[in-house]
């Protein structure tokens, strides 16, 4: 056990076990389909298991046996209503939820739906990488607006350019804005007023907001997140939020997840196109699993993200300590690590080279920033939920391969 095994107070055994390593080779996992030796910390799944009730959930309606076609039912409104009105302060309506199986399938049917072939979508880069197919796979064009990266407190700091992001807003061809709230991969957590300047540029401008806050469950402890739609009526009126269970409860293999629209007009137009492109209707597991991990989930996930945020303060040591010419970001949100690794770059190299070459050496498989864009050919990205025992063996192994990479002649 480590010094970061969650307990419950007053009691000597871990309330739950986020330190023995599971064996996921073999399972069908995109992340474990690796060779023998490698560490894959890139596809943004943990390595824990999901919390009890949720395996509980999932357990009773493969006992069953009948996996018959399955309805949305009450419950799973109520549970999402509940848990958005006591851990995140946004009183949602039950009525504002539409099911769908996914929040990238979701997006790419707001992009279909809410803008016209040829037209921009802007988007806050680096970001997550898959937004862009969702874009371009559909014949509209990404608005890029890079964050800017400064030094705050000695510390790399992402903040919005708003003169960029008005200017891509104010073009006449733009008519939505991907937003990631809390952004990946950077891991930022936006404030109420970053939230509401942003909710403001875009009803100026006519642009709709498609806010994915699929990370938002997973925060440092006692750290809150603010939903864009929450923050003000302009906000509430012109946005599309996706939200599921899946990286929290760690069960994106569930396709489970939800869109919420406070305005009835753009709720129906989603509903009705999400029903259109096959992505409302919920396999036998989705709405159980939902259920179960915002009803009975609490406990788990403050302990899985206590493990997290300790095993967070881990790398981030680590890194300053021992890695020369690598700087992790500090942030608040998400499992994801965002490293620079620009010192260490020489002329004409990024990023996806130099995670090559990690590979290659030490097995280790991050993500190259370049796939996020902005500023991402001078980033990697390290997915640090995993066993400590694991992270402490991907960290020898980066120190190892920047060690190498840098002794290159
Ligand atoms: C920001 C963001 N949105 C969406 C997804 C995937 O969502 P889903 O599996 O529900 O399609 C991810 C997965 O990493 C993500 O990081």
């Amino acid at each position: 056990m480590t010094e970061n095994t969650v307990m419950h107070s007053g009691s000597p055994a871990p309330a739950f076990d986020f330190d023995t390593p599971i064996e996921r080779r073999g399972t069908g996992s995109i992340k474990w389909d690796v060779k023998e030796g490698e560490l894959p910390m890139w596809v943004a799944d943990m390595d824990f298991r999901t919390a009890p009730a949720v395996c509980e959930a999932a357990a009773k309606v493969a006992a069953h046996g009948i996996y018959g076609y399955t309805d949305v039912d009450d419950a799973w409104h109520e549970a999402y209503s509940a848990w958005w009105t006591a851990r995140h302060g946004w009183p949602l309506s039950p009525d504002w939820l539409v099911f769908t199986t996914g929040v990238i399938p979701a997006v790419s049917t707001a992009v279909r739906r809410l803008t016209a072939p040829a037209e921009k979508v802007a988007v806050l880069t680096p970001v997550y990488n898959i937004f862009f197919n969702c874009i371009m796979n559909n014949g509209r064009v990404p608005y890029e607006v890079p964050l800017s990266c400064s030094r705050r407190e000695g510390k790399l700091f992402y903040a919005i350019d708003f003169d960029a992001l008005e200017e891509a807003l104010a073009d006449p061809q733009t008519s939505l804005l991907l937003f990631c709230n809390p952004h990946n991969p950077v891991g930022k957590i936006w404030d109420r007023e970053t939230l509401a300047m942003v909710g403001a540029l875009c009803e100026k401008h006519g642009v709709t907001v498609l806010s994915d806050e699929i990370h938002c469950d997973v925060a440092r402890p006692g750290k809150a997140y603010v939903p864009f739609a929450s923050v003000n009526e302009v906000n509430a009126k012109i946005t599309v939020t996706c939200v599921a269970p899946t990286k929290a409860f760690n069960c994106a293999g569930m396709h489970t997840a939800a869109v919420v629209c406070a305005d009835p007009v753009l709720r129906h137009r989603m509903r009705r196109a999400l029903n259109t492109d096959e992505v409302g209707e919920p396999g036998a597991f989705a709405v159980p699993v939902a259920v179960a991990a915002f009803t009975e989930g609490g406990e788990w996930l403050d302990a899985m993200n206590e493990y997290v945020f300790a095993n967070r303060a881990f790398a981030e040591a680590y890194i300053a300590e021992r890695i020369p010419g690598l700087e992790a970001v500090p942030a608040d949100a998400t499992y994801l690590l965002w490293i620079s690794v620009g010192a260490i770059l020489g002329e004409g190299e990024d990023s996806a080279a130099f995670c090559r070459f990690l590979r290659e050496k030490t097995g280790l498989w991050l993500s190259p920033g370049t796939q996020y864009r902005g500023d991402g050919a001078g980033f990697v990205r390290l997915n640090a939920a995993c066993p400590r025992s694991r992270l402490e063996d991907g960290m020898d192994r980066l120190r190892r391969g920047a060690a190498l990479w840098s002794a290159r002649t």
